[in-house]
């Protein structure tokens, strides 16, 4: 079956991800790439309305396990409803954060182990990027860059919270090495974006 190419990107609240991902996808799209860009939690009207539950600060008695599987759930809907058909179609799919997240946020931030990655290999039923940029960067850039704007339930977590999902972070890039492509995102917007650039070209092939 003819496959497109999916890349995800990851990294903790604050780290320019959303810079990054407009310029790879007006540099995909300017070669005449079809993208499809994506967020998650969201994608579908289901996966958004689940979005706004996991992140309204009103759901403050939200449990670790409901938190985990609302995750996933959103994602496998995400996955069956756009990812795959656009992957079968041979286009190139960009997602800001996607199971990683969910091994760095529910797995290590809230303390939930291994039955996160089984729950998400099930959620994601063999959909796996091809390629993972993860924005590095020190607990303290990212709770700077998000201090003055008006924070979600998650980012409003204790900081030991971020502190491991931080080490969740660093735990999946020794882990995946050929998949998750990890870039300073201390360095300039130009350097970084041609990293970026630098980890796609070696997977355009595919295309
Ligand atoms: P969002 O506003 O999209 O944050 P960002 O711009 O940093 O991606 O909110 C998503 C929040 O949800 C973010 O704090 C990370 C968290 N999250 C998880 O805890 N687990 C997950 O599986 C995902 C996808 C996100």
């Amino acid at each position: 079956m003819k496959r497109g190419l999916f890349i995800t990107f990851e990294g903790m609240d604050g780290t320019g991800k959303s810079t990054q991902i407009n310029l790879l996808k007006d540099r995909l799209a300017g070669e005449g790439h079809d993208v499809v860009l994506l967020r998650e939690p969201g994608g579908t009207s289901i996966s958004e309305k689940i979005r706004e539950i996991i992140l309204d600060n009103n759901n403050s008695e939200m449990c670790s396990t409901a938190e985990m599987m609302l995750y996933a759930a959103a994602r496998a809907q995400l996955v069956e409803e756009v990812i795959k058909p656009a992957l079968n179609s041979n286009k190139i799919v960009i997602c800001d954060r996607f199971l990683d997240s969910s091994i760095a946020y529910q797995a290590f931030g809230r303390e939930l182990g291994d039955a996160v990655e089984v729950v998400n290999r099930f959620a994601i039923n063999g959909t796996m990027p091809d390629l993972t940029i993860f924005l590095r960067a020190g607990v303290s850039l990212g709770a700077g860059r998000i201090k003055n704007r008006e924070k979600d339930r998650i980012e409003m977590a204790p900081s030991d919270f971020h502190r491991r999902v931080y080490e969740g972070y660093a735990f999946l890039e020794r882990e995946y090495p050929e998949r998750i492509v990890g870039i300073d995102a201390e360095d300039s917007i130009e350097n970084i974006s041609k990293k970026i650039w630098d980890a796609v070209a070696g997977h355009r092939e595919k295309l």
